[in-house]
């Protein structure tokens, strides 16, 4: 087993076999193994330097349905807000204030921000902080549509594939929503010339090895340059409310081989993870991943973007907490760093 994660570390790839039998293990020496070798990969390429990015959740309110998500339309507890342009405006001018110079728009597939919105409000921001990178995670749009945004501006697009595998994308997904839809809009963006990132959900209601299998196998074709991850948490005003959350170890030896498999690549310690365990993000740094993204909407709307019930907001969570995050980050010898944190190979 340790020869598999050697070999992973040395070609960057497995077969799904491999992948497989990495999986079916549940050896803590080998979980130990993967997350040492993960430790010293990013350590020798980013240092203890942790990047850090402003998440602007600008809007609760979406057009789709998707099973796990709080968000999702049908769910009528949910408390609906949109930002305006000039509140985001606000978080970006705070957030630079504090050291951020990416600033992630998340929003759920919200049709009251038109597509000129969205790119006149990346323009704005663009012009504001000219040396900040914008993100968007704004979800599926058409190929005209994500160029639209790209000659805006926007130097990066977050779109997690969720599943990699058909069955179970349509087991976490109402009929309208495909994995080949998903997949089309991802190699959109990486054409058009997005740093992309894609990622999927950990321990998901259904899900088997063989889809994570899958997802690994995905993303090693893929090549995104950012890959986020996190376990599913239940949220309870969807259909998913009874399903068990994901695993914290099976998220963590998945982030190592991640790590493994894309030495370069910007893996953020999610605050999924962060909120399924108390020391959950400082984990994950330990485990590969250098990026953190605290939240910078305003308070007042937080509680609101409620992806899954217990969804961390405060604390080192927060943008505003900055010295908390450094304080934390330091007590297992990382600091985080003011600078775009563009992806580059090393
Ligand atoms: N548990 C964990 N993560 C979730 N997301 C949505 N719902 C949940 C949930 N119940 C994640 C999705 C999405 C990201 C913004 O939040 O993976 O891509």
């Amino acid at each position: 087993m340790r020869q598999l994660i050697d070999t992973l570390a040395k070609e960057r790839q497995l077969s799904r076999e491999q992948y497989r039998e990495l999986l079916q293990t549940r050896d803590a020496c080998v979980y130990a193994y993967a997350e040492e070798k993960a430790r010293e990969t990013a350590r020798a390429r980013f240092g203890n330097k942790i990047f850090i990015r402003g998440l602007i959740e600008f809007s609760n309110i979406c057009k789709n349905d998707c099973y796990y998500c709080g968000l999702r339309r049908s769910n009528t507890a949910c408390n609906r807000y949109r930002l305006t342009e000039e509140e985001i405006l606000d978080c970006c001018k705070q957030g630079y204030a504090l050291g951020f110079r990416t600033f992630v728009l998340q929003g759920g597939e919200d049709g009251g921000y038109s597509d000129d919105r969205i790119c006149l409000l990346v323009s704005k921001i663009k012009k504001s902080y000219p040396d900040c990178a914008v993100t968007l995670s704004i979800g599926e749009r058409s190929r005209e549509v994500y160029q639209r945004f790209y000659d805006a501006g926007a130097d990066r697009y977050l779109l997690r594939h969720e599943t990699a595998d058909e069955e179970h994308y349509a087991k976490l997904h109402p009929a309208e929503l495909n994995l080949a839809e998903r997949k089309r809009c991802l190699y959109d963006l990486k054409e058009i010339g997005f740093q992309v990132g894609s990622g999927f959900l950990v321990g998901s209601p259904y899900q088997t090895i063989e889809h994570l299998c899958s997802d690994l196998l995905f993303l090693q074709t893929l090549r995104p340059q950012m890959i986020g991850i996190g376990p599913f948490i239940p949220h309870e005003d969807t259909p998913f409310k009874s399903f068990p959350a994901g695993d914290i170890n099976l998220t963590l030896y998945l982030v190592s081989l991640l790590r493994l498999a894309h030495p370069d690549a910007l893996i953020p310690a999610t605050t999924a993870v962060g909120s399924l365990v108390e020391n959950g993000r400082e984990q994950a740094i330990l485990h590969g991943a250098n990026v953190v993204m605290p939240n910078l909407s305003p308070s007042k709307n937080r509680g609101d973007y409620s992806l899954y019930n217990n969804k961390l907001s405060d604390g080192a969570e927060a943008a505003e907490s900055r010295a908390i995050l450094e304080a934390r980050l330091s007590a297992i010898g990382y600091c985080t760093v003011t600078d775009r944190g563009d992806y580059k190979v090393y």
